[in-house]
């Protein structure tokens, strides 16, 4: 490769890195502002509906991000388990939907049958992508909820 044609795509890995680095989340080529993620809870042994198990009301559930301690976003639950965590996507703010999981904080007064410390997490899937005049939203649901002991 001649040197001006690797200058010229180093310019361009710095531009897209510097880019990507200053601009937020960028999905399906369109800038995110914020991202909405829906999801339901069960009270079963594992938080997904097994047979018949009841929905759980009033539940926490934290939007995290490996290696973030600190809390994203967070929603309760309703009276039919549904949650909706809704975060605005500042520039600073580090959002990698393959290393961000929904997380609910084990034990639940409320639910006896959940396993009695850990917490149950739920990786997150891009349904669509919402083009508002007040920016694009990200709109998520959650995959199956495991138990982790982390
Ligand atoms: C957003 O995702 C939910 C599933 O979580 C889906 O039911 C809903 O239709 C989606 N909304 C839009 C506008 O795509």
């Amino acid at each position: 490769m001649k040197t001006s044609q690797s200058t010229f795509l180093i310019t361009i890995l710095l531009i897209a890195s510097f880019s990507s680095s200053t601009h937020g989340l960028i999905l399906n080529g369109l800038r995110i502002g914020s991202i909405r993620i829906n999801g339901v809870l069960f009270c079963s042994l594992d938080g997904n509906l097994i047979g018949n198990s009841p929905p759980l009301s009033g539940a926490i559930v934290q939007l995290s991000c490996a290696g973030q301690n600190t809390d994203i976003g967070q929603a309760l639950t309703n009276p039919a388990g549904v949650f909706v965590v809704v975060v605005k996507i500042l520039d600073t703010f580090f959002f990698d939907p393959a290393t961000c999981f929904i997380r609910v904080n084990l034990p639940v007064a409320t639910c006896s049958v959940f396993p009695p410390d850990g917490a149950l997490t739920a990786s997150l899937n891009l349904v669509s992508i919402i083009q508002t005049a007040l920016g694009n939203i990200a709109n998520f649901t959650t995959g199956n909820f495991v138990h982790s002991i982390l």
